[in-house]
């Protein structure tokens, strides 16, 4: 054995093309120059994620110093580091995520911020079960809280978590790895009925019927393991409906991860819970912010604060949703299916 320390791979070429390739956009801190580049291309760094609708959120929850702020979707930390900021001095950040494989080093980034200990709470949770957490941590609950939804786009890029059909990865799509059934496994358990209907009641596809049958018929004669198993079977069944236009291929593709992966999360399971305990979860005059990327998302969000409203438990909610602004758009497309609604609690 050598005594040398191993040497960094050589990659072909300048711009490595493979998401574990790309060393400088995974160590911004340290290629900042190179990372700076990427964003003004309207792209993404690989192993990061750019928080979108800020200064929107910053508006309407107005932190103030002092708050308890609640971030149920922690990710990169793009909109933590901002409410930790805004609550300083003697605030208090309490942040969630599933993804263990993240969490760590968003924490990390967080207390670079320099600010006490105590000022951070950090926990590897399910948002659905945030209620209990914030009455520890807080008695009288929040001063304001958010929740960034779906994913992130450092697990969206990773092929090894299997979100993409970008590129060829293992058929998973569990944010945490550690607990659940990867979707592979899911496809097996499912009849072509039950599938059918997941497509279109997670992601409004209308030719559910047809896909849930190619899907099955090619996952019973053999397994699909990897995302590009499952994108090929969509591909082929658009095809052999003589629509065999790349754009109706790529979006079915799209509805049919989106579809699959909310079922492997149970994300409307978590979003449901979480809406029915919000209340709890706010002081008297809290406010809350929600983004989501899609239908099935902000329907559930939209009704949960409408009766809130109603009811009188919220004083005010959003009357219209809010959207990124063009140049938002422009700069990351990623946001571009954004939709924001704030609610306050009553006094
Ligand atoms: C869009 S990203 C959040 C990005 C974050 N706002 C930022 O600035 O980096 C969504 C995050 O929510 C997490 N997530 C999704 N569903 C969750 C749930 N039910 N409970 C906790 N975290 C969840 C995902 O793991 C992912 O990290």
């Amino acid at each position: 054995m050598s005594d040398k320390p191993p040497r960094r791979i050589r990659y072909r070429g300048t711009h490595p093309r493979a998401f574990q390739d790309k060393y400088k956009e995974h160590q911004p801190e340290k290629y900042a120059d190179d990372v700076a580049k990427v964003i003004a291309s309207g792209k993404t760094p690989a192993g990061t994620h750019r928080p979108i609708l800020v200064a929107e959120i910053l508006k309407h929850l107005a932190p103030q110093p002092g708050d308890v702020a609640v971030d149920c979707t922690l990710g990169y930390g793009g909109h933590s580091l901002e409410l930790l900021r805004a609550i300083q001095p003697s605030g208090k950040l309490i942040a969630v995520d599933v993804d263990p494989i993240e969490l760590s080093k968003s924490e990390t980034r967080l207390r670079q911020l320099g600010v006490s200990a105590e000022s951070i709470v950090v926990r590897r949770m399910n948002y659905a079960g945030v209620l209990s957490l914030i009455l520890s941590e807080s008695p009288d609950g929040a001063d304001v809280m958010l929740a960034d939804l779906g994913l992130s786009s450092m697990q969206i890029d990773n092929p090894a978590r299997g979100f993409t059909f970008k590129s060829d990865g293992p058929l998973d799509m569990r944010m945490n790895p550690d607990h659940g059934q990867p979707a592979s496994v899911l496809l097996s358990k499912l009849d072509e009925s039950e599938l059918a209907k997941l497509l279109e009641m997670n992601a409004d596809e209308p030719l559910s019927a047809r896909l849930a049958r190619a899907i099955k018929d090619a996952h019973t004669s053999s397994p699909l393991r990897s995302t590009t198993d499952l994108a090929n079977v969509v591909a082929d069944a658009i095809r052999r409906q003589k629509q065999d236009s790349d754009e109706l291929i790529k979006v079915t593709i799209q509805r049919v991860f989106q579809a699959i992966r909310i079922a492997v999360n149970d994300e409307f399971g978590a979003l449901d819970a979480f809406l029915r305990q919000l209340p709890l979860c706010l002081k008297p005059g809290g406010r809350i912010a929600i983004i989501s990327f899609h239908s099935g998302e902000d329907r559930r969000v939209k009704r949960a604060f409408k009766s809130g409203f109603r009811q009188g438990i919220y004083s005010s909610i959003s009357e219209e949703v809010i959207r990124p602004s063009a140049e938002e758009q422009r700069t990351n497309p990623r946001s571009r299916s954004a939709k924001l609604r704030v609610a306050r609690k009553s006094l």
